[in-house]
């Protein structure tokens, strides 16, 4: 009789939706695997359709989705994803989320709105997900919504070493646009050997959506070049006003750096015409060529997210991409 064996060798699967193929490509090239053939579509009443074809039994998956324009299709294209590995049998079921949708309203304002970026992580959590992995979270207690491992991966130190090989560190103040980043300028300065930190001091209407009102520069930016953080460039609103309040306070030069290029609406124009020297993004969501121009300077983040998952998958320590320790 023959002998009935369990095999304990695990299979890495990388599946993506459509709002970022290419950014799948190459993760998938970094990792030396490749993509699940999947099959999408959509009905005509907009409804998704997802099969993969080929069996995806006891794998552990990463579903990658960039949560782009239209992020709402490509959230249900996740989740449907999701829902059909673990129908499917997969073993355990990352979701990748680069951009994490609704991430900004991590919070009520007022009465009777939603906690947007919450819902988000019951809907992953209820699809099937048993991990999530996401990129420069708008905030970092964003991870807490999800019951249970998040990987909260940090493009920041890529953006960082990028500026500093630029630019005359000892000339450098990192700039935050508003009071709630300076932990990030901190961490920026870190990085950059310890440069000053200034920050703008910014009101918000709470019911004027994509619309800031840029106050004052808190700090000494006279004659320094100026490198202004955030966590995503939307309108650019925020960015573009932090910017020209900078070069009234007597900057030399401003620099922006952002991880997530969403660029809706005039977002593009005001950057192409700001006194920003250079704009430095990552690839965390897909931007079209009629949105790319002179002084953009878009960073992979490809390695990153490859070298994560591979520690998932292998049980190490994402941790240790970050600092260096285990
Ligand atoms: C705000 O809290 C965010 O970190 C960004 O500063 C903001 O969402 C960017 O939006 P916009 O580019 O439309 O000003």
């Amino acid at each position: 009789m023959s002998e009935l064996r369990l095999t304990s060798e695990k299979r890495l699967r990388l599946f993506t939706g459509r709002g970022f193929p290419e950014l799948a490509d190459e993760v998938a090239s970094e990792l030396g695997v490749p993509l699940t053939p999947t099959s999408a579509y959509d009905f005509a009443n907009g409804e998704i359709f997802v099969r993969f074809e080929e069996s995806v039994r006891g794998c552990d998956a990463f579903v990658l989705q960039s949560h782009a324009a239209p992020v709402n299709k490509q959230i249900m294209e996740q989740l449907i994803m999701v829902d059909a590995l673990k129908r499917a049998s997969a073993k355990r079921i990352t979701v990748v989320a680069p951009f994490y949708g609704y991430a900004r309203q991590d919070k009520k304002h007022r009465g009777r709105e939603p906690i947007s970026a919450r819902l988000m992580a019951d809907l992953y959590k209820a699809a099937g997900a048993d991990r999530l992995m996401v990129v420069d979270l708008h905030t970092s207690q964003i991870q807490g919504f999800f019951d249970g491992p998040v990987d909260h991966l940090f493009a920041l130190p890529m953006l960082a070493n990028y500026v500093g090989s630029k630019v005359d560190r000892s000339m450098l103040t990192i700039v935050s646009p508003d009071s709630g980043r300076v932990r990030v300028a901190e961490r920026w300065s870190e990085l950059l050997g310890g440069c000053p930190i200034a920050f703008i001091h910014k009101t918000r209407d709470p019911l004027v959506p994509n619309e800031s009102v840029t106050g004052r520069v808190v700090g000494d930016v006279t004659g320094r070049t100026c490198v202004v953080i955030d966590d995503m460039i939307d309108t650019a609103g925020t960015i573009t006003k932090a910017v020209d309040a900078l070069f009234e306070g007597g900057a030399k030069d401003v620099i922006v750096a952002a991880t997530h290029a969403v660029f809706s609406g005039p977002a593009v124009e005001r950057l192409r015409d700001s006194r920003a020297v250079e704009i430095v993004v990552t690839n965390s969501l897909p931007i079209a060529d009629d949105k790319r121009f002179d002084k953009l300077t878009v960073l992979t983040i490809a390695p990153l997210l490859a070298r994560a998952i591979r520690e998932v998958f292998e049980d190490g320590s994402v941790t240790s991409l970050f600092d260096g320790h285990s």
